[in-house]
Order: C-alpha cells, then structure tokens, then sequence
C-alpha cells in the first residue's frame, strides 16, 4: 500500500472510530508454535460456527415459524431460491462435521496435556461451549416440521420428562402446552436462532479469552520457556480466512451434489412413525433401551451427568505437571475404556435401528 491509500485508510478507520479497536487488534500476539497445521482443529471449529452462523442467516430469510407454514417455507427456500438446496445443505454437514471436530479437539487437548494448568479454564469453557451444540441440533431439527423432526422431539421430550423432580416442568417450558405445538416451534425457533447464538458467541468469547491469557500449550518436544511469538494480525486470520474459503468451497460442493433430505411434513396423528436416533445420540439411545421404566434416569441423568462432571473436574482430579501421554499411562486406558464402551453401545444402537435386514 502506498502512502497515500495508508493515510486514507487510517483516516478512513479513525472517522468510524475503529481505529481503537485495529489497534487492540495489531498489539495481539500469539505463538508460532501454534499456528502448524496439524493444531487447527479449534480454528476449523471457529470457521464451522461462522459458516453455520451465517448459512442459518440466510435460511431465516424465508423461513415461517408457524406449523402450516414452516415446512412450505423450507420446501420453497429448497426449490425456488437461488442456492436454497445448497445452503440448506451447507447447514447440515456443518453441524455435523463440527461435532465430530469438537470431540477430535478435545482428544488433542486430552492427549496432549493441554487441560492441564495454567489451561483449566481453557478446557473448562471449551467443555461449556461443547454442551451448547447439541442445544442447537435438538432446537433446529423441529424447525422444517417433518416427520423425523416432530417425532425425534416428541421421544427427546419423553426422556427429558423422565428427569427427576423438574423433568416435567422442563417439558412444559420447552413444549409451552401438552403436546409439541405451535409454541413449542416459536420456543425452539426463538432459541435456535436468538438465544443459543448469545450463549455460543459468549462462550467462545470466554475460551478464546482464556487461550489468550494462558497460551496454546508448547509442542510435547519444545521447551516452554523459549517461545517465540508473532503478531496476530495477519498470521493466524490469513489463515483463518484460507480455512474459511476451502471449508465453504468443500461443504458447497458436497451439498450440491448430496443435498440434506427433507421428509414428509409432520403428521401428528401417525402415532405409527418411529424416528430415527441421530448417529450421535446413538450410545444414548442404548443405554435407554438398557435401562427401561423405573431405571431409565441412569441413562438419562446419571450417566451423561457423570461423563460430562468427569470431563468437566478433569483438570482438578489430574493435577500432575506430566503432559507426554506415554508418561501418562493409567490416564490414556480409563479414556480409552470409555471410549471403547461409547463406540460399542453406538455400535449396538446402530445395528438396532439401522442394522436389521428388510424383508
Ligand atoms: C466451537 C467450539 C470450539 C472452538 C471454536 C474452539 C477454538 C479453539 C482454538 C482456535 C484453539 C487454539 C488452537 C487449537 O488448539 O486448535 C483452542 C484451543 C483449546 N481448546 Fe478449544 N474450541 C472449541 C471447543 C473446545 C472443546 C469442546 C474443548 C474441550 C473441552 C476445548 C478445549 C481446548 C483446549 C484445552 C485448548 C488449548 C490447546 C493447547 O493449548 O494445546 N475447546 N480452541
């Protein structure tokens, strides 16, 4: 940039008094040690939320909020807008990418020590974000009101009912009447896409603070003393921005050539639908069918409740200074059991539902 446009720059930034925060922006610093490739699970993460943030501002263009309309309104916007299918579809894979990306990124924090101190908070508040996606997958597969959409809330409500002591006060919150209606669709409608991107936005707000403060931990072979670091801007948002461009072309194309189904409009008279278990409630879905009646709050409560306090104190229970996870022995195989029984009630769920053979 010659001279002239950098001074008309800054004027520019100056006269909307952004110049604060370009400034804020430049002082940033972070480690180079940080930015190889093979750490930049939490960015691709970062660029699914933008890309889901943004795909879902789109849809709310011609989405109606209302039963009669809802799933015309998402048959349109599929069909008779420019790109609808794509955008749509877009949505969807990312979801479902982010979830597998977010357990990746939390086996690289656990497998290399990075949850340990000075990074607690780190790993807490990435644990709290973690706990907000499936909020937004529960509150968004009602909003085309198709059949798998009304029928998979109207099973997630029954479990939730199954909580002890608020369950049902949780239901009617949520439902806002007896049954999954026109204001349990304005309520999940208003949390998809008011209040669960608050939350979200504060939450990574909150982790990237701590990430801040603390550092990205130093590689297992470097020496932590020695660090060096480099400017934030333009190091780390260039390639951000890279990741974005390859991750909206990818996610593009995919959709385009397999776009997100849509099933029939929801019937609530057709008692005779069973929904499908998404592929990551799957281990859930077993424990329910193994725990029935008077027990199913073990699958429900205890269990998930359990796993996430677990995941949650890790940092406060595992206090040594030792991060090589060969070093780090007994901790490796209690994940690596609890790992292999969630993969092998998912596998068990799978087979229930999927697995059986058609006539
Ligand atoms: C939308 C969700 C998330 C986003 C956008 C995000 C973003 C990031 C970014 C950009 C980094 C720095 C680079 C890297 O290590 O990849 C990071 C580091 C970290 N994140 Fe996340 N994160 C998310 C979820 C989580 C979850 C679910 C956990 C696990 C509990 C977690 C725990 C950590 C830890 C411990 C670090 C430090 C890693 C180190 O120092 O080596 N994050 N996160």
């Amino acid at each position: 940039m010659n001279n002239i446009n950098r001074k008309r720059s800054e004027k520019l930034l100056e006269q909307l008094a952004l110049n604060g925060i370009i400034a804020w922006l430049r002082g940033l610093e972070v480690h180079r040690d940080g930015l190889t490739w093979n750490r930049f699970s939490g960015s691709l993460a970062l660029v699914l939320v933008v890309l889901l943030f943004l795909s879902g501002a789109f849809m709310t263009f011609y989405y109606s909020p209302a039963p009669g309309a809802a799933y015309d309104s998402v048959d349109y916007a599929l069909f008779s807008v420019p790109f609808g299918e794509m955008i749509r579809g877009v949505h969807s894979y990312a979801w479902n990418i982010l979830l597998v990306l977010m357990g990746l990124h939390l086996s690289r924090a656990f497998i290399c020590g990075a949850y340990k101190a000075p990074r607690q908070l780190v790993w807490v508040s990435g644990v709290f974000v973690m706990l907000v996606v499936p909020a937004f997958i529960i509150t968004g597969d009602l909003l085309p009101w198709d059949q798998k959409g009304y029928w998979s809330t109207h099973v997630r409500t029954g479990i939730i009912s199954s909580v002890p002591l608020i369950g049902d006060f949780l239901v009617r919150l949520l439902q806002g009447g007896p049954l999954t209606g026109i204001v349990t669709l304005t309520r999940f409608y208003v949390l998809h896409v008011i209040f669960l991107p608050i939350v979200l936005v504060i939450l990574i707000i909150v982790h990237f603070h701590f990430l801040y403060q603390r550092g990205i931990s130093a590689p297992l072979s470097g020496d932590d003393a020695v660090r060096e670091k480099v400017p934030f801007l333009p190091n780390l948002v260039n390639r951000w921005l890279v990741l974005f461009l390859l991750v909206t072309l990818t996610l593009g194309l995919i959709a385009w050539i397999w776009p997100a189904p849509l099933g029939n409009p929801a019937d609530p008279t057709d008692t005779s639908y069973l929904p499908k278990p998404e592929w990551w409630v799957l281990f859930l879905n077993k424990l329910v069918a193994i725990f029935t009646g008077s027990l199913m709050v073990i699958a429900t409560v205890i269990i998930p409740g359990a796993l996430v306090g677990l995941i949650i104190a890790l940092p406060f229970l595992d206090r040594s200074p030792e991060r090589h996870p060969t070093r780090r022995k007994k901790m490796m195989l209690v994940a690596a059991i609890i790992a292999a029984v969630l993969m092998g009630l998912s596998i068990m769920g799978y087979i229930e539902h999927f697995g059986t053979p058609h006539p």
